[in-house]
């Protein structure tokens, strides 16, 4: 890895020799938590199964995999490696590679787009986390039992329209997150992904199992997986994609960040392939936690963002054991949430920690202080600035920070990373740094990098702009 130290020499050129030696994941299955951590979030248990549902059940998830094994897998493979090889934060990682394999440190501006994306997106993704928080108690003191949809959907809208109420939710979120980050990568998110991750893993099987029992296992199995292209359209393909870049926190420096802390003699094309399983396996074991409950009571799987917060509940209210149960799903749901927030908010901690002599600590507080701020237009959207609506039809500051950093940034940053790897990064500084052999893996990787991850991903974009 000599060519890689000749960059970080550059890179921090003038206080390179005073800086104390980057901190580093403790093992390789500590990584391996803290990035499934943060791929397996709102992304995999909100979105997915309603996603999945709106999409017709099994086109979307044959659609998916496809997407997380043909451009998924390779720009991760991509990230971690950028990451690997600049050991620096998001910014100066990029430019330092730039200006040394593509003439011009412009390339830290991928950086800086990704960075401000995961702050904008934490500043939203943090309030949802808040809905998951305040069902907890909901689901606990038994509110539901024996409610209707009505009664259901009424709860729901009266959380919604209460500002002060989302406000509150939304800042011990954040104040949970900021005080994991702040404590830095060993002691603040590995400590924080080696508890929350196996629980995780724990509460999902005892939910599927729950589904098993008191659900319609056999028709949710079906639904999921029972081919049927017939209802593949453009849309649907778009939508999937979008949802494996976002599931696998991709294109937004949030990989490159955990990728500066990794190991040496750690395998990234295997790595990248446990990560990308093991997001892809919570997201299915979501979808058969949620939908043998959504069928057994004969409930809609195309609900739409509601199915988690309105459908559900209806159904624990009418189980036996469904408080309890209810209470496990939402605490789970908040787990997941807060090992994906850590990794929205460190790439920009680490980016700043670069550039300034701030420290980590103030960073992480200034960082958190402003997703938590701005996050009050998210909360606001859904009450008293409802009537805001800067797209139209309906669609609220919320809908608008979504679209920019979904349909926008996000592709955005995942096309330049891919062009880097595959274009920019010599063939041979990207084969040995993924530790590949001359041959057909390291080829194909390189055709989808180069090829087909950027045309597919500009494809998609243009289309949802357009669209
Ligand atoms: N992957 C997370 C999810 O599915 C969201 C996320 C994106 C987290 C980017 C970090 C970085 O919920």
């Amino acid at each position: 890895m000599v060519g890689a130290e000749g960059g970080l020499d550059r890179a921090g050129a003038g206080d390179g020799a005073v800086r104390a030696a980057p901190p580093m994941w403790s093992s390789r299955l500590a990584f391996i938590l803290a990035a499934v951590g943060s791929a397996v979030g709102l992304g995999n248990i909100w979105k997915f199964p309603y996603m999945a549902g709106t999409g017709g059940g099994s086109a979307f998830v044959l659609v998916y995999l496809g997407c997380v094994l043909l451009v998924g897998v390779p720009v991760l493979m991509s990230e971690l490696m950028l990451g690997r090889m600049a050991r620096k934060g998001p910014i100066t990682a990029m430019a330092s590679l730039g200006r040394r394999f593509g003439g011009t440190p412009a390339w830290g501006l991928v950086g800086v787009v990704g960075v401000v994306a995961a702050v904008l997106i934490l500043s939203f993704y943090s309030v949802v986390a808040g809905w998951a928080l305040a069902y907890v108690p909901k689901l606990a003191s038994g509110t539901f039992a024996g409610a209707d949809a009505a009664r259901s959907a009424e709860a729901f809208g009266a959380l919604l329209a209460d500002p002060a109420g989302l406000f509150l939710w939304h800042s011990a979120f954040l104040l949970a997150t900021v005080l994991i980050v702040m404590r830095g990568v060993r002691s603040g998110i590995e400590v924080a992904v080696t508890w929350l991750m196996p629980l995780l893993f724990l509460m999902l099987l005892v939910l599927v199992g729950y589904a098993a029992v008191a659900g319609d296992f056999a028709r949710a199995a079906g639904y999921l997986f029972t081919p049927d292209f017939s209802k593949v359209t453009p849309e649907l393909v778009i939508a999937a994609a979008g949802q494996a870049f976002f599931s696998l926190s991709l294109g937004l420096g949030a990989m490159l960040a955990y990728g500066a802390y990794l190991p040496e003699d750690v395998s990234i094309p295997r790595t990248a392939v446990v990560i990308a399983g093991a997001d892809t396996l919570c997201a299915l074991t979501a979808g058969l936690a949620i939908f043998p409950i959504v069928f057994a009571h004969d409930l809609d799987p195309a609900e739409g963002p509601g199915l988690v917060f309105v459908t559900l509940p209806v159904a624990f209210g009418g189980m036996p054991f469904g408080s309890l149960f209810g209470t496990v799903f939402f605490v789970l749901i908040v787990v997941a949430a807060l090992t994906s927030s850590v990794a929205l908010l460190e790439p920009a901690v680490a980016a700043l920690d670069d550039r300034t002599r701030l420290g980590r600590v103030r960073l992480t507080v200034g960082l958190g202080a402003f997703a938590w701020l701005f996050g009050l237009l998210t909360v606001f959207s859904f009450n008293i600035w409802s009537d805001v609506q800067p797209l139209g039809d309906g669609r609220t500051l919320f809908d608008l920070i979504d679209w920019i950093t979904a349909n926008l940034m996000i592709p955005l940053g995942a096309t330049l990373i891919a062009v880097f790897a595959g274009w920019v990064l010599g063939r041979e500084a990207g084969r040995l740094e993924l530790g590949l052999p001359p041959g057909a893996v390291h080829g194909l990787w390189l055709a989808l990098v180069r090829y087909v991850a950027p045309l597919a991903i500009l494809v998609i974009a243009w289309r949802k702009i357009v669209g």
